[in-house]
């Protein structure tokens, strides 16, 4: 429990969870996260912005009493989720005269949750402003990153946007700030994959609004906060809208080895036509990493093995993930194998539809293959890497 000081009368008082490992339990998280709740004092009212979860709720109130808020007047929620919430009914009887303030999206879904009382919630407006004294808080609404009911808050007199789940990270650190692009890099994106990909769409628009800013410190509700707002406004800028790269990720799973010396076959041969290859078994694989493959691969290509009638559920778990996540792949296609039942491809073509990816011809194969299945690998990956060119 620690309160950090980011400007004069603004602190971070959240909570660090440094071992967790499995976020939403769906989401590896090797590096622990953090939930981060921002004190801003202004000389007539004071605000905290993002809570936490009913877990952490304690390590919040205690730093909320070592920053001494004795009077919260507002609570701004930019997003109803619970890590962010959790605690809210505890804030509310904690500061019996604090107003919650949120967009009409997050209204609905605090009341659904939480049974809040609606005279203790007020909507504000798109860009409406909040005086605070010596400080003013802009609401920006800003749905789809990664909730409809997401919105953010300007500061503009300490140049602080503060931006909750958007542009977060899941990173465990004692650094308040993240200057070291190589360590941000990877957790930044880890999130990014998993959390914001869906909405890449989305995303351009607002980062537009926060380059039209003066901002000098974005403060998410993930991961530390980034006194140098370019590098991960650039990170996602360019995870959101550039080209696929010319890469192939092959997510496979092999039960006898047949799978397997196909995923061989199929790797080395786009090697050798110049496509770039990134493989994941998925056996012993973090499927974290495989979802940052996904952000820039231009082919998205899943081998399985046939287990009873269907594909291996691993192979079904991934390419449930890869068509939840959208990745702006171009191609993607199926490969495997099967001794006796052979509806493992149609189950994962069905499953990976959703991605809108041309689909290639898949190459699915009985037992171990033989020189024909061989050449029809080969021919495949002449196919991915003609695509690519393109
Ligand atoms: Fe960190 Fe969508 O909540």
């Amino acid at each position: 429990m620690v309160v950090r000081s980011i400007k004069d009368g603004i602190s971070w008082v959240g909570a660090i969870d440094w071992d967790l490992r499995l976020f939403d339990s769906l989401i590896p998280t090797p590096k622990g996260t953090s939930y981060n709740s921002y004190l801003v004092k202004g000389s007539e009212k004071t605000v905290l912005l993002d809570a936490v979860g009913e877990e952490m709720e304690m390590e919040l109130v205690t730093n909320l009493m070592t920053a001494q808020a004795d009077e919260v007047d507002y609570i701004v929620v930019h997003h109803a989720e619970q890590d962010h919430t959790g605690c809210l009914p505890l804030l509310l009887e904690l500061y019996p005269s604090a107003l919650v303030l949120t967009s009409p999206k997050a209204k609905e879904l605090l009341i659904e949750f939480f049974g809040i009382e609606e005279e203790r919630i007020r909507v504000v407006e798109d860009r409406e402003t909040v005086d605070l004294g010596g400080k003013t808080m802009q609401f920006f609404h800003a749905p789809w990153v990664h909730w409809p009911d997401t919105m953010f808050t300007y500061i503009p007199e300490d140049r602080i946007i503060f931006t909750c789940d958007f542009l977060g990270s899941h990173l465990a650190a004692s650094d308040l700030y993240i200057n070291d692009p190589e360590r941000l890099y990877e957790s930044a994106k880890r999130y990014y994959a998993e959390i914001m990909m869906p909405f890449a769409g989305s995303i351009p628009a607002y980062l537009d609004t926060i380059e039209s800013l003066d901002v000098e410190i974005i403060a998410p509700s993930h991961g530390p906060l980034y006194n140098n707002p370019d590098l991960i406004l650039g990170y996602y800028r360019e995870w959101a809208t550039a080209d696929p790269k010319n890469t192939a990720v092959i997510a496979y799973v092999s039960m006898h080895g047949s799978t397997k010396k196909m995923v061989d076959i199929l790797g080395n041969a786009l090697i050798g036509e110049g496509v770039d290859v990134e493989r994941f078994n998925l056996a012993e694989s973090d499927i974290g990493l495989l979802a940052m493959s996904l952000v820039e691969a231009k082919t998205v290509i899943v081998a399985t093995p046939t287990v009873l009638f269907g594909a291996h559920p691993l192979a079904i778990y991934a390419a449930y993930l890869a068509a939840a996540i959208k990745p702006k792949a171009k191609y993607a296609t199926v490969i495997g194998s099967f001794g006796w039942g052979g509806k493992a491809v149609k189950q994962i073509a069905d499953i990976i539809a959703p991605l809108k990816c041309e689909v290639i011809e898949p190459v699915y194969i009985k037992g171990h293959p033989t020189e024909k299945d061989i050449t029809a690998i080969k021919e495949l990956a002449k196919t991915i890497a003609a695509k690519h060119a393109e």
